[in-house]
């Protein structure tokens, strides 16, 4: 039975990277029937719609999403982010982010794979909080982290999970519990009581901004990292940064219950400033399309295309890349 894959190419070189990293996949073997869907700030400036709900439901029929990337500069900044990608997290209920990186220490030679957990619904990304007196020398202005202990419980079980599946079984938290003290808390707590559920997994706890120096000096003491979602957002940038750039970075947004479909897209921007030129790597948006071939169980598919962008010979536009990548992996 072919997968049914909902295509966001989105705006930007958006739809550029995604066309390589579909055509990858069937190059792989992987039989998909995809539809398009024309959403992004183009979209949005055409007729007004970002994600309506009868969209959005159209969506949830689908076995994945797979986005290149939404964003355009005639469109107010944040109104496409939170009105799209932000929503189809929150109602898709994608709790987990889900962020590979290659690490090499400085001087080493060694690349060093780890993956971050980011949690994808909750902390100060939910919009909580308000504005009094704007514009005035008196305005307030507050924005909540909103951390539930569903939230964070089914977010730190996952990154356990993941971290007992594999060889070395450690898991780090990132957090700053020194000065967050109610989320904090709550995250602390939370990680020791499920950590007592898996003896086999080794721990350790890193405040968020000495975690960035590790990323940097010392990747290879990470396995398995979990943190919250504006700590996430910002290490995952980092990891991208220390690990091939950013253009090299994928990501899942996971439903684990599969109550729906999760949605994957490469961690970079839509990068207007080099649409049409041929310029931009696919291989983020390819290794993205990999993660959502492993979640739906095609992994013998998802680790020839990661080998093959492990092995890329050479570099060349955006469809060269796709078509070298293509001759490469099939079964
Ligand atoms: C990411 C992006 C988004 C985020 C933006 C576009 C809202 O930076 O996926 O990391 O902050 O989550
Ligand atoms: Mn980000």
């Amino acid at each position: 039975m072919a997968h049914r894959i909902a295509v966001i190419g989105g705006d930007g070189i958006g739809p550029e990277v995604t066309a390589e990293a579909v055509k990858v996949v069937r190059a792989a073997g992987v039989d998909i029937d995809t539809t398009d869907f024309d959403l992004g700030g183009a979209r949005y400036l055409r007729d007004g719609e970002i994600l309506s709900d009868a969209t959005l439901d159209e969506l949830r029929g689908f076995d994945a999403i797979l986005l290149g990337a939404v964003g355009t500069p005639e469109v107010p900044p944040g109104l496409i982010e939170r009105g799209l990608l932000l929503k189809m997290r929150f109602d898709l209920d994608l709790y987990i982010n889900q962020r590979p990186f290659v690490g090499t220490a400085p001087g080493g030679t060694t690349p060093h794979e780890f993956i971050v957990i980011r949690e994808n619904t909750e902390g100060p990304y939910v919009g909580e909080g308000g504005v009094l007196r704007r514009g005035t020398p008196h305005e307030v202005a507050t924005q909540g982290s909103v951390n539930t202990r569903l939230g964070v419980e089914r977010c730190v079980r996952y990154a356990f999970e993941l971290a007992a599946s594999r060889e070395r079984k450690h898991l780090t938290l990132v957090h700053k519990t020194n000065v967050l003290l109610f989320a904090g808390d709550l995250w602390q707590r939370t990680f020791d009581l499920i950590a007592a559920e898996y003896p086999q997994v080794a721990t350790a706890y890193n405040h968020v901004d000495a975690a960035c120096i590790y990323f940097v000096q010392d990747p290879h003491r990470y396995d398995v990292v979990v943190t919250d979602n504006l700590f996430g957002d910002i290490l995952t940038d980092l990891g991208g940064a220390v690990s091939g750039g950013i253009g090299l970075a994928s990501s899942a947004n996971l439903n684990p219950a599969r109550t729906g479909p999760s949605m994957f897209e490469p961690v970079h921007g839509s990068a207007p400033d080099i649409v049409g030129t041929g310029t931009a790597n696919p291989v983020a948006a390819v290794l993205s399309a990999a993660l959502m071939l492993d979640f739906l169980g095609e992994s013998d598919a998802a680790g020839r295309i990661r080998a093959a962008c492990s092995a890329l010979p050479g570099t060349g536009s955006t469809s060269d890349i796709g078509s070298q990548l293509a001759a490469q992996v099939a079964g």
